[in-house]
Order: structure tokens, then sequence, then C-alpha cells
């Protein structure tokens, strides 16, 4: 019985293997989205932002600058309010805008998948 078990373990894990490595090679360290809230918003944040926001350091060398926004959320003084404001407002000549492309539940959805990004 407790090889049946063992046997088991080590089946599910040789399934569960490409799936870690996949989400793994897409983003280095960026969180694991789950709920619908944060599929969605992950979805939506690699059509929307991730031309600038990515860890493959491209915008550093076209002089865009830009960080990941991994772990935005646990870095000091970091609040939701200023990162809605940071998305609707944008920054001058450097990030757009979002206050009147966003609807209110989309914004929710990519603050859900910042949170765990
Ligand atoms: C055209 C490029 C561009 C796009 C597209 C873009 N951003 Fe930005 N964003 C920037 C730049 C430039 C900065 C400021 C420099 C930096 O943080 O490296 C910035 C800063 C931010 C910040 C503040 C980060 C901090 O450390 O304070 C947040 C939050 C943010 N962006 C979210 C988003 C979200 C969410 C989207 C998609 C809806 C998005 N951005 C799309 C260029 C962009």
């Amino acid at each position: 019985m407790g090889r049946h078990i063992a046997g088991l373990a080590v089946l599910a894990s040789v399934f569960m293997l490409p799936l870690s490595l996949g989400a793994q090679s897409r983003y280095a360290t960026a969180g694991k989205a789950q709920t619908d809230a944060e599929l969605r918003g992950e979805t939506f944040f690699n059509k929307t932002c991730f031309l600038c926001h990515n860890p493959t350091g491209q915008t550093k060398e076209v002089g865009v600058a830009v960080t990941d926004l991994v772990g935005l959320f646990k870095r000091p003084g970091v609040t939701e309010e200023y990162v809605r404001m940071r998305i609707q407002e944008g920054i001058p000549r450097r990030m757009p805008a979002y206050k009147y492309t966003f609807k209110p539940e989309q914004l929710d959805r990519i603050i859900a998948y910042l949170r765990i990004r």
C-alpha cells in the first residue's frame, strides 16, 4: 500500500514537471495566477503592459528603462491607491495613461494580478 502511494506521487510529479517548467521559462520570478481575476489580469498584462514591463532587459537597451513590476506590492510604501493612480495617469512621454481605456473591472483585475506578480 505504501509503495503504491509513493508510485502515485512520482507519477504525479512527472506530470506536473512540464507545467512548472513552462511557467518558469515564461516569467523568471513572477507569481502564479490562480483566481479568475488574476488569470484575466495576467492575460491583459501580457497584451498591454508586457511590451514595456518585461524582464528581458530589451527595454533597457532602447532606453525605456522600465521595471518588470515583479514584487511591486512587496515594496515598502507601494499602496493600491498609488498603483491605480499610476495606471490611470501614466507618466508623461514614458507610459500611456489608461484612464479612458480601462473599465473599472479591468483595472481591478490588473491590480489583482500585479499583487501576485
Ligand atoms: C510605453 C511603455 C509602457 C507601457 C505600455 C506601460 N508602462 Fe508602466 N511604466 C513605464 C515607464 C517608463 C515607467 C517608469 C519607469 C519604471 O518604472 O521603470 C512605468 C511605471 C509603472 C508603474 C510604477 C512602478 C514603480 O516602481 O513605481 C506601474 C505600477 C506601471 N508602470 C504599471 C503599468 C501597467 C499595469 C501597464 C499596462 C496596463 C503599463 N504600466 C504599461 C512604461 C510603460
